[in-house]
């Protein structure tokens, strides 16, 4: 591969992380530049301050010589032809993107730009902001001969973001010069090449050198809008199956059939069709506000994506019944809470779905025993240990002696579960499944009382319940001398659904 590119990357994030971690795997030469002076050590020292597949690797192999860290942005512009912007968009009161650290950083670069650059928006920012960091560049004085700003956003899924950097779908690049051009075609040569997958080191991926990823150039407010419209519609996509789902539950059908048929489309394609408990992580939420705002401020109307995100919340709700319906009550009941990271994979817990649920059983009075692989410290940062919350490190651990099992979010781990061992840990074999990891009929044959998102068997124990009820109720009514519906409820759920075992109490 080529001598590569002097690359800067300004943030040390999710992405600007990655980014400069796959750049310098591809050839180049990158300096990554963060504000936070203890986080640029740490990273200069060896840490991983984000869990992510092959990260440490690439970190450890390019780390002094390919790969170096720094605080100091004016010395990391000077000495690179292209810069990188991937500092935080977070989402504002009114639900825009915040840019106010692209701001800050385009005034720095502006103030230390020496010779021509290509400054690079990898951030997810919205159309225009382009614009806007040309004109900071102005505004300080720097000649327009000396820069370029183009737009090359990143579609990185938390978990899988370096081999979804070095086997794209796409490159999109927005740029509106030759040189820009040039220079951007250069840094990403190794992968639209191929050479970069002939390489005995490479990531593994989907990508070969015969099959690799296709370029999109185009202008800068399009790129922008990929990025945007990408992941609305991808949102828009997973709250759409949701609402399936709860169609499914009623009409007695399993969404995931459904999702399996409408897959089969090559126009919809099987992704993204996976029912649950809601979408949550730092890109999705704040990308549909972000959208929608740039489509009010464009004087479009995109009411869909009030939907998408009032489907969202609603799901979690619908689920939070769910668990309810199995327990019937919350307080003083133990629940086992497998999940804390907005999915599995990551320890990210950024509007995550299943800390959400976690705070709405706590509310009730539950006492919640939580177990995530990577995701606990995160967590107990933002819901503190104490008399109705601990964690643990085992999910069977969290199992122990608890009322139910609720799942949380998708982690290999919990779909690899010994189910036997997990019923022979509860008090009552009940499982409550967020993200459909299990069989209904395997769950059933278990013994579990098993309610999952979509699908049948999902509430048939409750609705036998309640059909018992409604039954006892009127056989209760026929004799005048019935007893409250709640005795009734109680006893046909215990009935049709718990086996209760004789466990000691939740502190042994
Ligand atoms: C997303 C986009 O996928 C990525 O392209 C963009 O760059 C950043 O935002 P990420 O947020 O890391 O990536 O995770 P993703 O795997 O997309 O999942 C987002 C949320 O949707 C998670 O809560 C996940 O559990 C949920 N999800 C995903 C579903 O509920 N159903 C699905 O079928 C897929």
């Amino acid at each position: 591969m080529s001598e590569g590119v002097s690359i800067a990357v300004v943030g040390s994030g999710y992405v600007g992380l990655v980014a400069a971690a796959c750049f310098a795997e591809i050839g180049h030469r990158v300096v990554c530049v963060d504000n936070d002076e203890a986080k640029v050590r740490m990273l200069h020292e060896g840490g991983v301050p984000i869990h992510e597949e092959y990260l440490p690797e690439l970190l450890n192999r390019h780390r002094a010589n390919r790969v170096e860290f720094t605080s100091d942005l004016k010395a990391a512009t000077q000495g690179a032809q292209a810069i990188f912007i991937a500092v935080g968009t977070p989402q504002s009161e009114t639900g825009s993107a915040d840019l106010s650290y692209v701001d800050a950083v385009a005034s720095e670069i502006a103030r230390s730009i020496d010779d021509y650059k290509v400054i690079v928006e990898k951030s997810t920012v919205p159309v225009y902001t382009n614009e806007w960091i040309r004109r900071v560049l102005e505004r300080n004085g720097v000649p327009q001969e000396l820069f370029d700003v183009a737009s090359n956003p990143e579609f990185l899924r938390e978990g899988t973001a370096v081999t979804d950097f070095l086997h794209p779908d796409r490159i999109v690049l927005g740029a509106e010069t030759e040189r820009a051009v040039t220079v951007l075609r250069a840094i990403y040569e190794p992968l639209t090449s191929g050479a970069y997958y002939r390489m005995h080191h490479a990531v593994p991926g989907a990508r070969t050198p015969d099959d690799p990823p296709p370029m999109l150039l185009t202008t800068t407010q399009a790129a922008e809008i990929i990025k945007h419209a990408s992941n609305a519609f991808l949102a828009t996509k997973i709250s759409f199956i949701n609402v399936v789902a709860n169609i499914c539950e009623a009409a007695g059908a399993d969404v995931q059939d459904v999702a399996r048929g409408m897959g089969m489309d090559s126009r919809i394609g099987p992704k993204f069709l996976r029912a649950g408990i809601g979408y949550g992580g730092s890109c999705f939420p704040k990308d549909v506000a972000a959208f929608r705002h740039v489509a009010e401020q464009m004087n479009v109307d995109f009411g869909l994506l009030e939907e998408v995100e009032k489907i969202n919340g609603e799901q979690k709700r619908r689920f939070f019944q769910k668990v309810r319906s199995a327990l019937w009550t919350f307080r003083g009941k133990k629940i086992a809470a497998l999940g804390l990271a907005f999915k599995g994979g990551t320890d990210d817990i950024r509007e995550s779905p299943a800390l959400e649920i976690v705070e709405l059983m706590l509310r009730e009075g539950a006492l919640v025993r939580a177990y995530d692989p990577a995701a606990a410290a995160r967590a107990s940062e933002m819901i503190p240990s104490g008399p109705q919350m601990q964690y643990v490190d085992d999910p069977y651990e969290a199992a122990q002696d608890a009322d139910a099992v609720v799942i949380l979010n998708d982690w290999q781990e919990f779909a690899d579960l010994d189910l036997e061992r997990l019923r022979a840990a509860l008090r009552y074999p009940i499982v409550v499944d967020g993200r459909n990891l299990f069989d209904p009929a395997v769950m059933a044959a278990q013994g579990f009382t098993y309610l999952s998102v979509g699908r049948p068997g999902a509430n048939s124990v409750a609705m036998r319940a309640r059909q018992r009820v409604r039954v006892l109720r009127h056989t209760a009514d026929g004799c005048a001398r019935a007893k409250p519906a709640k005795v009734y409820l109680r006893a046909a759920v215990l009935d049709a659904a718990f086996r209760p075992r004789n466990r000691g109490p939740w502190h042994a």
